[in-house]
């Protein structure tokens, strides 16, 4: 039996370790466009990748928490199928010991220019910067809106003018919104200088202005360099557009260093306790979770080794076993931070009474103004007359009520399939998580491939028998193929990743770490009273 579960072990870990390389090579893709030729290039213009200049502003020996690294790549753009990283690198890290958003376009990506992916990625993060009560600091060098694509990146809500919006919001809220140009800020882009709190210009680097020299010479006949149009002397000195001229990189990063020097130190609005390690090493996940997406999971022991002293205080342990436990509720402790958790167990369909259980919960996490972390590995709602006739749309809706409601900070983990209404009622994108983190074993999709193979199939069947014209062995085998591999495609974490709808796939050895953050920044700003509405009973 031992060796048998060692085995096991070993195997679940050999797979996940292979599954992690795979996010490594995409990752590293994301964070090396161009290669070295890109890098040269940058050093001729007098620059570094964003990612040195982002380490040199957060405070010495601190990490930055990058976000969404895999965005943008297979997006099939007109022209463009990758945009890797999104073209704009976001992320959070400490300056004077104060938690706060980092923008940074990588000129690498098409001159930094906006694609709706890039949009998505700048929003989202400003996003979490205004829940969350963080600063935010912009480096800026970007060709503005991608033209090709200007009818899906410049009118709308949510499109580029959003983004002003968002700062100068931010910004009326006391959120400090500070720019650091490094390069050509031109039409559009050029507000996210004149719109910033403060906003540093580095000398023959960064420009800024509404139409660049060809478009003036276009439209006045004038010809003139940038540096003369719209350089950091001219908005230093002259327009006033910006606030601080600086000759070097270093140099414009120490100052946004400085400008936010004095800032009041930011505070948990929670008692925190001692931190203390799990008993368990966090990396013992690696053994735990079985590469057959659909096989049960012991949730117990995944908490154990993120817990503090891997101690989980249960709720309701004994209610309803084999159906109840489906969904297992208690608190925790990561780094001193307590939570609630909701955490999808064994082969994770929620059954009406682990529904139940659930929503009781959350209420009362809320009640307590403790935040909640849903850990998600479940397929769907139980589905049958049995369980229709017991009220599973009822109490469904009841922990989807709950969960859009909850005012406590939420933030969800994905470890599995994530189908259907569990993924409303488990907290998924759409219910606004703090925070939003997949696995490599994250499945997000409607439906799990072969469900959705069998659905479809029998529609196709049923129109092809009604146009006289039934469907063979062999056709039957090769829709249902394809409508697998196309779930399962799209359900896959790199898909999803690439697409925002998650804000990290964190390997399993980081998952502690990262919550660990997550709750700290989303519990920063203060948190509301509960109120839920109307539950059926
Ligand atoms: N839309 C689409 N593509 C753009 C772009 C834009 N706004 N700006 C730059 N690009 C593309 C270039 O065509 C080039 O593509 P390629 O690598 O396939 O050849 C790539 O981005 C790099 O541009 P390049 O001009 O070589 O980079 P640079 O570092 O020398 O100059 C800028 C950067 C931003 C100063 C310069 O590209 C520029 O002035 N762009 C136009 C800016 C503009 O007018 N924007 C208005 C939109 S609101």
């Amino acid at each position: 039996m031992t060796a048998t579960v060692t085995a096991q072990a070993v195997d679940n870990r050999t797979f996940w370790t292979n599954e992690e390389q795979k996010l490594d090579q995409q990752v590293h893709a994301a964070l090396f466009p161009g290669g070295q030729t890109a890098i040269d290039r940058l050093a001729k213009q007098g620059k570094r990748p964003v990612r040195d200049l982002i380490n040199e502003l957060i405070d010495p020996g601190t990490a930055f928490y990058e976000l969404s690294r895999i965005a943008g790549f297979g997006m099939g753009y007109p022209g463009v199928d990758d945009v890797p990283c999104g073209g704009v690198v976001t992320g959070i890290g400490k300056i004077y010991n104060n938690w706060t958003m980092i923008f940074a376009n990588d000129s690498r990506v098409k001159a930094g220019t906006y694609f709706p992916i890039t949009l998505k990625k700048h929003m989202r993060a400003q996003a979490i910067a205004e829940r969350c009560g963080l600063n935010c600091v912009y480096i800026a060098d970007s060709g503005g809106a991608f033209l090709p694509m200007q009818a899906d990146v410049f009118p709308d809500d949510q499109h580029f003018g959003s983004m002003f919006f968002n700062m100068a919001r931010m910004s009326a809220k006391g959120l400090k919104q500070i720019t650091l140009s490094t390069g050509g800020n031109t039409a559009g882009g050029a507000y996210i200088v004149f719109m910033a709190c403060q906003s540093i210009m580095i000398d023959q680097k960064a420009f800024s202005f509404l139409g660049g020299p060809p478009l003036v010479k276009m439209a006045t006949g004038e010809v003139i360099s940038a540096e003369d149009l719209g350089g950091a002397r001219v908005h230093t000195q002259v327009s006033g557009g910006a606030d601080h001229f600086c000759t070097s990189q270093e140099e414009a990063i120490g100052r946004v260093r400085e400008i936010l020097c004095l800032e009041k130190p930011q505070q948990v609005q929670i008692q925190r306790f001692e931190e203390r390690p799990p008993t368990v090493p966090t990396d013992h996940i690696y053994d735990l979770l079985p590469a057959g997406i659909h096989q049960g999971i012991d949730v117990r022991a995944v908490l154990q080794c993120l817990a503090d002293d891997s101690m989980f205080s249960e709720y309701k342990r004994d209610y309803a076993p084999g159906r109840g436990d489906n969904i297992v509720a208690g608190k925790i402790r990561i780094k001193g931070l307590p939570m609630g958790v909701i955490a999808s167990n064994g082969v994770g369909i929620i059954f009406v009474e682990a529904a139940r259980k659930a929503t009781e919960w959350i209420v009362r996490c809320s009640q307590e103004k403790i935040p909640l972390l849903f850990i998600q590995n479940a397929p769907g709602y139980m589905v049958g007359s049995e369980s229709e006739h017991m009220g599973m749309g009822k109490y469904g809706a009841d922990m989807v009520r709950a969960v859009s409601c909850a005012q406590v900070p939420r933030i969800q983990l994905v470890i599995g399939p994530d189908n259907g209404a569990a993924n409303y009622g488990m907290c998924g994108r759409a219910y606004r998580p703090h925070f939003l983190f997949h696995t490599m074993r994250s499945r997000t999709s409607v439906m799990s491939g072969r469900s959705a193979a069998g659905v479809l199939l029998s529609i196709e069947e049923r129109k092809r028998e009604v146009k006289g014209n039934p469907m063979s062995d062999e056709e039957k085998q090769a829709f249902s193929e394809k409508m697998i591999n196309k779930y399962d495609g799209e359900a896959h974490p790199f898909y999803c990743g690439a697409r925002l709808l998650s804000d990290r796939v964190l390997k399993f050895g980081e998952i502690r770490d990262w919550l660990a953050m997550a709750f700290e920044v989303s519990l920063l700003a203060p948190i509301g009273e509960p109120s839920f509405g109307n539950f059926r009973f």
